[in-house]
This record gives structure tokens, sequence and C-alpha cells, in this order.
């Protein structure tokens, strides 16, 4: 069992409904007002209960894990060229890319996989935004295709600081996040690439990642031909 303490400030809805959800999965949960009073209740927190994290995990994504785990995540998959979703997926991230200073480029040649189009464009989606994310300004983020023998391959590349042998090992875990400081402006609850292997694991593929540290990462999602 973990502790968590939910940030109710912008949306009391919200944490209601992940309070729900965590105590449903038999953890502990304290929801405060504010992000202080949450390092305050954290600090309080019974030793024997570890403090996960301060956080406010968005409803949909907890929804996604529940179906997930219980084999309910209902897929409508059909023939999708890659060279359509791809470079859609990246017009939809050249606002946010921009921003942030981050070169965002697609190469997409001709591939028909049988996805769930939305279900596919959610977990290529969330390995753009966390590239973004990570890649310093003046980097770049490359979402590419490539056909191997036996699956088509969509990797995801960046520039930013990579990923650590260890941190490569706990990164599609619930709630992981490399950064310990979990205020709302630094990202996210860390569900996002946990829900991209769901995903990708109900369409028969898998989802992986290779880095060298200080050489940016590649997340690559594999989907059977
Ligand atoms: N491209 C990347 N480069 C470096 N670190 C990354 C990259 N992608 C993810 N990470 C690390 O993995 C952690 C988990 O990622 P994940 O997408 O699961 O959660 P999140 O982005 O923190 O939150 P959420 O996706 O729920 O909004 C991130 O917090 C970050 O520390
Ligand atoms: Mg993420």
């Amino acid at each position: 069992m973990c502790a968590y303490v939910l940030v109710a400030e912008d949306d009391p809805k919200q944490a209601e409904l992940a309070r729900r959800y965590l105590e449903h999965e038999g953890h502990a949960v304290v929801v405060v007002g504010d992000g202080r009073a949450a390092l305050e209740e954290a600090r309080r927190n019974p030793p024997d209960l570890m403090v996960l994290d301060v956080m406010m995990p968005r409803v949909d994504d907890l929804q996604d894990l529940s179906a997930a785990d219980a084999g309910e995540l209902r897929l409508h998959p059909q023939p999708i060229d890659l060279a359509d979703l791809l470079p859609a997926v990246a017009d939809a991230f050249a606002a946010s890319a921009d921003r942030a200073g981050v070169t965002l480029t697609v190469h997409a040649p001709p591939a028909l996989v049988t996805a769930d189009p939305i279900r596919l464009r959610q977990a290529v989606g969330n390995l753009v935004t966390n590239a973004i994310r990570h890649t310093p300004a003046g980097g770049s983020v490359a979402v590419s295709a490539r056909t191997e023998s036996d699956a088509h391959v969509i990797d995801v590349a960046d520039t930013g600081p990579g990923l650590s042998a260890a941190e490569r090992a706990l990164v599609f875990e619930r709630f992981w996040r490399a950064e310990k400081s979990r205020s709302r402006q630094t990202g996210g609850s860390g569900l996002g690439l946990s829900i991209v292997r769901k995903l990708i694991e109900a369409h028969g593929g898998t989802a992986t990642v290779t880095s060298d540290p200080g050489a940016g990462s590649t997340f690559s999602l594999r989907l059977p031909r």
C-alpha cells in the first residue's frame, strides 16, 4: 500500500474521483486544499506508509488504467496508414514544440497498420509530450516509422538528458517520475508511459525505450504486422 496526497486546489471534483479510484486500489489517500498543506501532510504521514507522491492524476488516465487492468480496454481497430497518422500527431504538437524552442520532425513512409486510431494517437501523443517536455530549447524531437520483418515500429527520439539503466527499468511504472519535485508546472503524475504500454500491449505490441544518458532517449512502439 502507498499513501497519496492529492492537491485539490483547482479541481475538487477531480480530486474526489482520483481519491475513489486510489482507495478502491487499496491505497491510503489524503486530500488537501493546497500544495503547501500537501507537503506538510506528506511529512506527517505514518512512517509505515510510503508517501509516493503529491499529485493530481487525470481521471481519464486512471480510468484507462482501470479498464486495462480489467481487460476492458475497448479497441476499435481499423487499417491506418502511418504516413497519415504520424504527421497528424506531429501537427497537433507543433505549437507546443515551437513554444519550447524544440524542432519537431516527422518521417513516415506509407505503412498500413491495424490499430485503434484514437488510442494510437493517444500513445504517440504521450511520447511526444514527454519528449518535448524533456528536451531543452535548441534540441529536437523526431517522430519516425520503420518496418521490420514482423512489426511496424514507431520511434519518438529526443535530444534531452536521456535515462540511466536504472531509470529505464522504472520509466513505464505507474506514478514513477525521475524528477522528485512534483509541482504541476514540472508535468504530470507519472501515468503517461504506463498507459502507453497498456494501449500498445492491447494491440498485441510492445513499448520500449533505449537511451544513452546525455544523448537523448528513443521510445519505440512495435505493432505486429
Ligand atoms: N523523453 C524523456 N526524456 C527523459 N525522461 C523522460 C522522458 N519521458 C519520460 N521521462 C521520465 O519518465 C517519467 C514518467 O513519464 P510519464 O509519461 O509516465 O509521466 P509524466 O510525464 O511525469 O506524467 P503524465 O504523463 O502522467 O502527465 C517522467 O516524469 C520523466 O521523469
Ligand atoms: Mg508523460
